[in-house]
């Protein structure tokens, strides 16, 4: 069959005509005289109908015995059905069966966690999979229609780099040929040097943490958008983070409310990612914490718990400014109202996500990064194209990186990351 093909979302246009459905076999009922088919495409699931004579009858037989995710195409006649899923179905003339398949091993009852993930590649086309990917497909389009339309440059940053970003606990070390190199951890510091050259760049690719701890918010390679501003303080970055959070919001809602339903999200919650955004600084965060009865020393870093109780008590992301040095990168600028404070900023998620925005603006003197580079123990040579930066008209700039897991499993309303990206890695996952 090389006729032209018709995918399920679009049969409302075809009501009476003749097409074409090819997909997978999702379920199938029968009752002797007539067969019930459902097929899914990737587009949506349809129920064909197929009386005994209307195909011929080895055909008939066949269907009849298909396992689940047998390949099939189906030819019919398109009739409106208010009862059938999606109000439409097909009454079948031809069968033609592609591929059948073995026993499959997902039934619809539940699995757990473990055999589903061990079986991902099949575990995908499920329905909730299913809009688990095309939400973050459209989350991906809307970063980068907003950015572009922003005046943004995307630029892409190399994933072998020959220095550590985000602190050198966290690399992957890999073979390099005679040497070694690193899978990057953040594109940022390539995005300063792209930012001298174009003013507003991003970046948007994966990003390798060697995450040793096994927690629902930490993956080992997850992707990462990651905006950089030239001439842009700190406050440039915080309003550029809060546009593109509630454009992604409002794009999922305007485009995948379908997909929302399925995940039974409750929209009033992304309804409600209206700048503009709750911005505390460190300082006030540790005050509230220990107001609210839960111990906190100042100059730590928040864990899970501390950041779930500081976000509780909004029902939008809470930006959380100027952390104690000690606690961020080497690259950070001071505060100059307080030396022991840098110019970052983290975004953290309502409802228990946590933090999905990490940022700031950069140190942009010479001899202060020389001295963070030695104090931090970090090789030298390794960041002199990094230092030329600050040589060659150095001035003030700012970004962030958005955790693309961490933002869509939010915006489904999603447990776990592994979730959240079609072939999670994690700490003892690397299959399939
Ligand atoms: O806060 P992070 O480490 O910041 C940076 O990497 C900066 N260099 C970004 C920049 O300023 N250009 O990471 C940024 C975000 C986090 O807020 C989180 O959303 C996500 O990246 N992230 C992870 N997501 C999943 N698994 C992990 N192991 C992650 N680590 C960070
Ligand atoms: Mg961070």
């Amino acid at each position: 069959m090389r006729e032209t093909q018709t995918i399920v979302e679009d049969l409302k246009h075809h009501a009476g005509g003749e097409v074409l459905v090819r997909g997978w076999l999702y379920g199938r009922r029968s009752s002797g005289k007539v067969q019930f088919l459902q097929v899914r495409d990737g587009s949506g699931i349809v129920q064909c109908v197929m009386g005994k004579g209307d195909v011929p009858d080895d055909v008939y037989r066949a269907c009849d015995l298909l396992p689940q995710e047998s390949s099939l195409a189906v030819r019919g006649t398109v009739r409106e059905d208010k009862r059938a899923p999606g109000g439409y179905e097909i009454q079948a003339k031809a069968v033609e069966i592609v591929n059948v398949a073995e026993p499959y091993p997902i039934a619809p009852q539940e699995h757990g966690t473990g055999f589903l993930m061990a079986h991902r590649h099949l575990w995908l086309r499920s329905r909730k999979q299913h809009a688990v990917l095309r939400i973050r497909a459209e989350i991906v389009r809307a970063i980068r229609d907003t950015l572009d339309g922003d005046g943004f440059t995307l630029v892409d940053a190399p994933v072998f780099t020959p220095s550590a970003c985000e602190g050198t606990t966290t690399l992957f070390e890999v073979a390099y040929f005679d040497d070694k190199a690193f899978l990057t951890q953040s594109g940022q510091l390539y995005m300063e040097a792209a930012a001298m050259a174009l003013g507003k760049v991003y970046c948007f690719g994966p990003a390798f943490r060697a995450e040793k701890s096994k927690t629902r918010r930490h993956l080992t390679e997850f992707w990462m958008v990651e905006p950089e501003i030239a001439y842009g303080d700190m406050g440039d970055s915080m309003a550029v983070a809060e546009r593109l959070i509630a454009a992604i919001a409002a794009r999922v809602l305007d485009r995948r409310r379908e997909d929302l339903k399925v995940l039974e999200r409750d929209v009033s919650k992304l309804e409600a990612l209206v700048p503009p955004f709750p911005r505390i600084s460190y300082t006030d965060a540790v005050k509230g914490l220990n107001e609210s009865g839960q111990p906190f020393e100042w100059g730590g870093d928040f864990g899970a718990p501390d950041e779930t109780a500081i976000s509780s008590r909004h029902e939008k992301p809470v930006f959380v400014h100027r952390f104690p040095a000690q606690v961020k990168a080497f690259y950070m600028k001071p505060d100059p109202e307080d030396a022991r404070l840098a110019l970052g900023f983290d975004i953290l998620a309502p409802e228990g996500y946590g933090e999905i925005v990490g940022g700031g603006e950069r140190a942009d003197g010479l001899a202060f990064l020389e001295a963070k580079i030695a104090e931090h123990k970090l090789p030298r040579d390794a960041f002199e194209w990094y230092l030329d930066l600050r040589r060659f008209g150095s001035v003030p700039h700012s970004g962030f990186g958005l955790g693309l897991e961490r933002t869509v499993a939010w915006m489904c309303g999603l447990e776990h990351l592994r979730e959240a990206i079609p072939f999670p890695r994690m700490l003892y996952k690397i299959y399939p």
